[in-house]
């Protein structure tokens, strides 16, 4: 089994070295090759997602990748910017399945902006369409306006926009996932103002007669983003396009207590996938050994899972998480009064002695 780690930039070195100690504890017959990726690529390379990385990526069974990006590459061109790897990796992988779980471990309910009875046993899958959309959708670019509001000036225009194969899979996916949970789905769309919307609602229904054991609903992504912190307990499996999905994600994590504790994963068609956790590279705190390991350690165990068959290490993983949280370590994120503070590493090693 091939896995390509691409730690990137700020915080995404040390991470990655904790879910890399993980790893290498469990004993199994796993090939990691590092590659550049992101602002170190494009200062070693010229590139944030140079030839080599892709192709090693396209190589590999699973990619864990640790995060990109650091203002100092703000002024830098689009297509040259970190952000880039990342859009360029989805795209080049087919990764269309962004699986966002968002759980609030009892031991955090404290640690959320959101009242703990509020919080207290969430779990939300939270399921993102990550290669169409106004992400991904030409044309887009600058331009003269020849109408509109202001006719003869420079204006910018991205494109919105999804097939119906597009939609197709990603219910398929979200139908199947929550087949396996609480037969619960709820679709988020803006079909009231948007024609992609619509589609995706129509799309929607139509695959739901498939899966009659699962009740699906649908709600406004403005409703959603409401209903989130006043009562996000309702949810279990949500599925949307990629630009909602990006803002929801973010909110929902947020209600976990911290972004530090959320894993993610990108699949495509044939399971070949690309985990990362959900924070970015935060460069304010790099190099401290004070970054949160815990998301990055929980999206390899979703790697194991879901791309190498490996059901038994990702729960052991789990696990152990839970048993670090038990024994009241916390990285600082995550830290309060009663608890033991530790470094990046320090939860890396609790995490492996809890193996
Ligand atoms: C995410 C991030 C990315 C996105 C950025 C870094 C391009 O915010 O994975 O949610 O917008 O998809
Ligand atoms: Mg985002």
């Amino acid at each position: 089994m091939k896995i390509a780690i691409l730690p990137g930039d700020g915080i995404g070195h040390e991470i990655i070295a904790e879910a890399v100690k993980v790893l290498n504890a469990l004993e199994l017959d796993l090939e990691l090759e590092y590659a550049d990726v992101g602002g170190t690529a494009y200062d070693k390379h010229g590139h944030p997602l140079p030839e080599h990385t892709l192709n090693l990526a396209l190589s590999a069974d699973a990619v864990l990748f640790g995060a990109v990006g650091d203002w100092k590459y703000d002024k830098l061109e689009r297509h040259l910017r970190p952000e880039q790897a990342i859009l360029g990796l989805r795209k080049a992988l087919g990764l269309y399945a962004n699986f966002r779980p968002a759980i609030c471990y009892k031991e955090l309910v404290n640690a959320s902006s959101l009242k703990p009875e509020l919080v207290a046993g969430l779990d939300i899958l939270l399921i993102r369409e990550l290669t169409g959309d106004i992400y991904f959708g030409t044309p887009r670019g600058r331009r003269t306006a020849e109408d509109g509001h202001f006719p003869g000036t420079e204006e910018a225009f991205d494109t919105m926009r999804y097939s119906r194969p597009e939609i197709e899979r990603i219910a398929h996916t979200a139908f199947q996932a929550a087949q396996k949970r609480s037969k619960r789905l709820t679709s988020v769309d803006k079909n009231n103002v948007l024609e992609t919307s619509q589609l995706w609602k129509d799309v929607v229904v139509e695959v739901a007669k498939e899966y009659p054991d699962v009740e699906l609903d649908h709600m406004l992504v403005d409703n959603a983003a409401m209903q989130l912190v006043k009562a996000p307990k309702k949810f279990d499996v949500v599925v949307t396009g990629n630009m909602f999905g990006d803002i929801l994600s973010d909110e929902a994590a947020m209600l976990t207590g911290s972004i530090g504790m959320l894993p993610s994963a990108s699949l495509n068609d044939k399971n070949q996938g690309l985990y990362e956790p959900s924070h970015g590279s935060a460069p304010d705190i790099a190099g401290q050994g004070i970054a949160n390991p815990l998301a990055t350690i929980l999206s390899a165990a979703m790697m194991l899972r879901f791309s190498l068959n490996q059901e038994a290490a990702a729960t052991r993983i789990e696990a152990a998480v839970q048993k670090v949280l038990e024994q009241g370590l916390r990285t600082v994120d995550i830290w309060s009064e009663g608890t033991t503070k530790v470094s990046t590493a320090e939860m890396g090693d609790a995490v492996v002695a809890a193996l």
